[in-house]
């Protein structure tokens, strides 16, 4: 939540912030703002809205300096305004700070610092770090920036610069993510908050941990702790490839990222499913096959679209493995202290790797003594430096803020994980193994087979354009299904849509049905079909449209549906993967016919980094 981009160097430092900053504006988008120091002043420019409201002001007034701070907001404290805006200055404008996290303490410290003289502008947390600062500052930031965070409770990514000190910039980071990017030429470094802000300038970057602060100048990184030891860190190689964060001629990252989906279903299989006899090399998974055989249980924590996914992984676990999964989004699990014992695997499922609920719910479960997986797909990101274990999918950049190809490689590595797991614990016999692996293998060309269904999805967004009600129902494997089609619809159509399973249909939601809401099912072969069908009959009955998910050899289902939408057949534990697809096509169709905003959805953010 929030993006921070900082740079020191030759080139041309608005742009280079600016550049960071669009390519962060997935993290939030109420407000942003750039520090930029000149001629030994601090020159600060921000305003509300978007990042193209901050770049329009800075053409006329662009500021020239080698160092400077930069920041776009997802506001939490105080609403969105230009006063709220980071950077924020100390009452003088001598320092200016960039802020990810929240300062659980700020009200505290503010009104010590008030009772001190200091002056507030803002309604902000942050600004309290600026004011600190100032006050412990005697001619050396980085003793100034140690001492003022030694009084802070809370999360925190921070950049400050100080108009004395016009070449250097103090970072620090604990429990926010903080990269800081090393010049591939010298004479410039770069901070962000994530990888892709920096992905156009280095490759090559210091992953940043919890409780370290970064000197950084244009020639020179140094990494300490909080309390002021060296640390040496490895050069960390980003792979990702600056064209891949770049919407390619799509209108919106959303629908590009949908149509990457058989590539990242490949990257995502790699080389862990290896040659004719189908072998699975989970390398890197980090737990024993002694420990796979001895749990008891499995606890699944995410959030959004990620719980959804862990929701389909849930169903082919408990069916080809016979342990029981839990689900639970984590802003509850990690109050579910009970739910984890040193028996239990804790799977935390998350795209960006920084999700703080996540984060916080991954404790609870080690404090607890069970062990974690990670499934996520930043490499380097906290999920994964906290957990046990680790699954990487190799999505790709994601900037949408829906998710779109992370929840179908999220889907695809928990499914490789059941197979490895049933294999581990004498579950399913070889041949039941080979079997769902050659379907898995196939999966990223049936997903591409599902694509060629988006012309018939758009024309069905168009007829169905006036509705303004939406039921997604789902039976086993496809309860996921539509938990998930809901929450995009929601997410960028902003239209009422409620996903349900499809069984607790006649406990309330048949209410809802008349002839003004449309009704999307999935129904593919397999046990759960009949019942399905039963449903959307009941729904037929009451003059509710349907839509129905369903496979291309399913002569029946027609008879049901007002509109079907095809996708290949495949077994059912592995359909979530495809059945997913037409889901997020609908849901952009119907988003771009009311123009709205897709790649930033009104009130979110991508990377939900604060609790
Ligand atoms: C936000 C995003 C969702 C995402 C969720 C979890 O709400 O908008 O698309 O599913 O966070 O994010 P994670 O990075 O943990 O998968």
């Amino acid at each position: 939540m929030c993006g921070i981009m900082a740079y020191l160097g030759g080139r041309d430092t608005v742009e280079v912030l600016l550049e960071g900053l669009r390519r962060l504006e997935y993290r939030g988008y109420d407000s942003a703002g750039v520090a930029v120091s000149v001629d030994g002043k601090i020159e600060l420019i921000k305003s509300k809205g978007k990042i193209s409201v901050l770049a329009g002001l800075l053409q006329n007034n662009k500021p020239e300096g080698r160092a400077g701070i930069a920041h776009t907001r997802w506001a939490t404290h105080g609403p969105p305004s230009t006063a709220n805006a980071h950077p924020h200055p100390d009452c003088e404008g001598h320092i200016a700070v960039v802020h990810n996290g929240i300062i659980e303490n700020y009200l505290e410290l503010r009104e010590q610092l008030e009772k001190e003289g200091h002056t507030f502008r803002s309604e902000t947390d942050t600004e309290t770090l600026a004011h600190l600062f100032e006050k412990y500052y005697e001619g050396d930031l980085e003793a100034a920036v140690r001492r003022g965070l030694k009084q802070v409770k809370g999360s925190y990514a921070v950049v400050a610069m100080s108009d004395k000190e016009p070449g250097l910039l103090v970072a620090a980071r604990q429990y926010s993510p903080l990269i800081v990017g090393l010049g591939e030429k010298p004479g410039e470094n770069f901070a962000a908050s994530d990888p892709s802000a920096i992905i156009p300038f280095t490759r090559k970057a210091y992953l940043v941990d919890n409780g370290e602060m970064v000197l950084l100048t244009a020639d020179k990184v140094q990494v300490k702790t909080l309390a002021g030891k060296a640390v040496k860190k490895p050069v960390f190689h980003i792979e990702w490839d600056a064209e891949m964060a770049e919407k390619g001629g799509y209108k919106h990252f959303m629908i590009k990222e949908i149509f990457e989906q058989p590539h990242a279903l490949r990257e995502t299989i790699g080389d862990r499913i290896v040659g004719r006899r189908m072998g699975l090399n989970l390398e890197g998974l980090g737990l024993s096959d002694g420990y796979l055989r001895r749990l008891k249980k499995i606890a699944v924590i995410a959030c959004g679209t990620a719980s959804y996914a862990g929701m389909a992984g849930q169903y082919a676990i408990e069916k080809l493995c016979g342990v029981p999964v839990i689900v639970d989004v984590a802003s509850e699990l990690q109050h579910r202290e009970s739910v984890f014992d040193k028996s239990t695997l804790g799977i935390a499922i998350s795209q960006s790797g920084e999700t703080a609920d996540t984060l916080q719910a991954m404790r609870t479960a080690h404090r607890q003594g069970a062990k974690l997986l990670a499934i996520t797909n930043v490499i380097g990101s906290s999920v994964a430096r906290e957990a046990d274990g680790l699954l990487y999918i190799h999505a790709g950049p994601e900037i949408g803020v829906a998710s779109t190809k992370a929840y179908t490689s999220q889907i695809l590595a928990m499914l490789l994980f059941a197979v490895h797991l049933g294999q581990v614990r004498e579950a399913m016999t070889p041949r039941v193994a080979r079997r769902l692996l050659r379907g898995i293998k196939a999966l990223p060309e049936l997903a591409e087979e599902t694509l060629e269904e988006a012309g018939h999805i758009k024309s069905l967004a168009a007829k169905y354009k006036d509705i303004k009600r939406y039921l997604y129902l789902g039976r086993g494997a496809h309860y996921c299904s539509a938990m998930e089609g809901a929450l995009k619809l929601k997410e960028i159509a902003y239209l009422d849509a409620e996903g349900y399973a499809a069984g607790e249909m006649k406990h309330g939601p048949l209410a809802l049905v008349t002839e003004e809401c449309a009704v999307l099912s999935a129904v593919v072969a397999g046990p759960h079909y009949e019942k399905s069908i039963g449903n959307l009959q009941e729904i037929r009955a009451r003059a509710g449209r349907v839509i129905a998910v369903a496979n291309k050899s399913d002569k029946e289902i027609a008879k049901y549906a007002d509109d079907v939408i095809r996708i290949p057949e495949t077994e059912e534990v592995l359909s979530p993967v495809l059945a997913g697809i037409p889901m997020q096509l609908y849901a952009y169709y119907v988003a771009d016919i009311w123009d709205r905003e897709i790649d930033q959805p009104r009130n979110l953010a991508k990377s939900v980094t604060v609790e």
